[in-house]
C-alpha cells in the first residue's frame, strides 16, 4: 500500500527543497501518494487563512507530512509560525523534535555524532502570556513556560529509549536549572527518576550556556541530548553550524505514539533572500525525507537515500542539480 504523504512546501525556499526531497523519495522506489496542501504566506495573503480546520483534519488522516519552511517577511511574525507550524506540531501531538547531527573531523572539532531530542509541544512555545496596558508606558508583557510532568516525562523517556539503542548509550540533560528553578527542577527530577529504569545508559547534566561552548569546542562529549523546546531550538541551529552547516540539518517532528502523522522538515528556515536563485541546498530536506522513510518502516530505502546523500558530498550546483545528483546515486 502506498504511503499517503502530505506535502506542505510552505514559504520561501520550502517548495524548492521539498520538490527535490520528493524526487529522491520517488527515485528510491518508495510507493507514495502525494497529497499537496497550499499553506503558507501566499495563501494567507490571498485568502486570509492560515490552516483551515478541514485541512487540519485531512492532514490528521495521512501517514506522514513533508514540510519545507514556514515564514515570510510579508506576514507579521508569529502568524504563520504559530498558526501553521506550531499548530500542526501541537494538534498532531508531535512531542519529540528529533534532530541528528553527524560530521567528519574538521578544523572546528574532532567529529560529531549526536542527536538532540527537543521537547516539541510545551515550554515557552505553548503561548502562555499576554499584554496588560499595551502601548502605554506601564505596559506589561508576560510569556510563560509551560512544563507538565506528563509532557516532560514522555520526552525524557523517548530520549532514554533512543540512547539505549546507541553504541555510546549516553544521555545529557541540557537546561538552566541554576536559574529556572521551577521548570528546571521538574526536568531534573523527572530525568533522575526515569534514569533509574535505564541502568545501561550513562547520564550527564549541562547548563545550556556551557553546552553552547561544548557544541563548538568538544561535541565529541555528546551522544543523545534532551532539552526543552526553546533551548532545543537554539542549540540545534548551533548543532547545524558545527556539523557541516544548516544546509545539512534535518529533523522529524515525531508523534512516537503514532496517534497522528509525524512531520519531517529541514531545520533551516524559508531563507527569503535566496528564493528562486537555486542556491538552496536540498540536502537537509532530503535527509529529513530519509528520516520519514525510517519512521514509516522503509528502512532499506532510508539507508539508500542516506548513502546517496553522503555520496553526493562535494557536488555543487543549483538546488535541482544537487537533487538530481542524489537521485542518480541511488
Ligand atoms: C524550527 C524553527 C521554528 C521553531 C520556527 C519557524 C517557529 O525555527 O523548527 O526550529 O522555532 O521551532
Ligand atoms: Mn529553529
Amino acid at each position: 500500500m502506498a504511503h499517503r504523504i502530505g506535502i506542505i512546501g510552505g514559504d520561501g525556499i520550502g517548495p524548492e527543497v521539498v520538490a527535490e526531497a520528493l524526487k529522491v523519495v520517488r527515485a528510491a522506489g518508495v510507493d507514495v501518494e502525494e497529497v499537496a496542501f497550499d499553506l503558507g504566506g501566499a495563501r494567507y495573503l490571498s485568502e486570509g487563512v492560515v490552516l483551515p480546520d478541514e485541512e487540519l483534519e485531512a492532514i490528521r488522516e495521512l501517514d506522514a507530512v513533508m514540510l519545507g519552511a514556514v515564514g515570510t517577511p510579508d506576514v507579521p511574525p508569529g502568524v504563520l509560525e504559530r498558526g501553521l507550524l506550531l499548530r500542526l506540531r501541537f494538534e498532531l501531538d508531535q512531542y519529540v523534535n528529533l534532530r541528528p547531527f553527524r560530521a567528519e573531523p574538521s578544523a572546528l572539532n574532532d567529529g560529531v555524532d549526536m542527536v538532540v531530542v527537543r521537547e516539541n509541544t510545551e515550554g515557552i512555545y505553548a503561548g502562555e502570556g499576554g499584554f496588560l496596558r499595551k502601548g502605554t508606558p506601564e505596559e506589561i508583557a508576560t510569556q510563560g513556560s509551560v512544563n507538565t510532568r506528563h509532557g516532560v516525562e514522555r520526552c525524557i523517556r523517548y530520549a532514554f529509549d533512543l540512547a539505549n539503542t546507541r553504541d555510546a548509550k549516553h544521555l545529557t540533560l541540557v537546561h538552566k536549572t541554576n536559574v529556572l528553578t521551577f521548570s528546571g527542577d521538574l526536568w531534573q527530577r523527572t530525568f533522575d527518576e526515569v534514569a533509574a529504569d535505564y541502568p545501561a545508559v550513562t547520564t550527564a547534566y549541562h547548563h545550556i550556556d556551557a553546552a553552547c561552548i561544548y557544541f563548538v569546542e568538544d561535541p565529541g562529549r555528546y551522544d543523545v541530548i534532551v532539552t526543552d523546546n526553546l533551548f532545543g531550538d537554539i542549540l540545534t541551529d548551533l548543532g547545524g553550524a558545527v556539523s557541516g552547516g544548516i544546509g545539512r540539518a534535518a529533523s522529524g517532528n515525531l508523534n512516537p505514539d503514532r496517534t497522528g502523522p509525524s512531520m519531517f522538515e529541514p531545520v533551516h528556515g524559508s531563507a527569503p533572500d535566496i528564493v528562486g536563485t537555486g542556491k538552496a541546498d536540498p540536502r537537509a530536506a532530503v535527509i529529513s525525507a530519509a528520516m520519514m522513510l525510517q519512521f514509516l518502516g522503509e528502512h532499506d530505502a532510508a539507508e539508500r537515500v542516506e548513502k546517496a546523500v553522503a555520496a553526493s558530498e562535494g557536488v555543487t550546483g543549483t538546488t535541482t542539480e544537487i537533487g538530481d545528483a542524489i537521485a542518480e546515486r541511488l
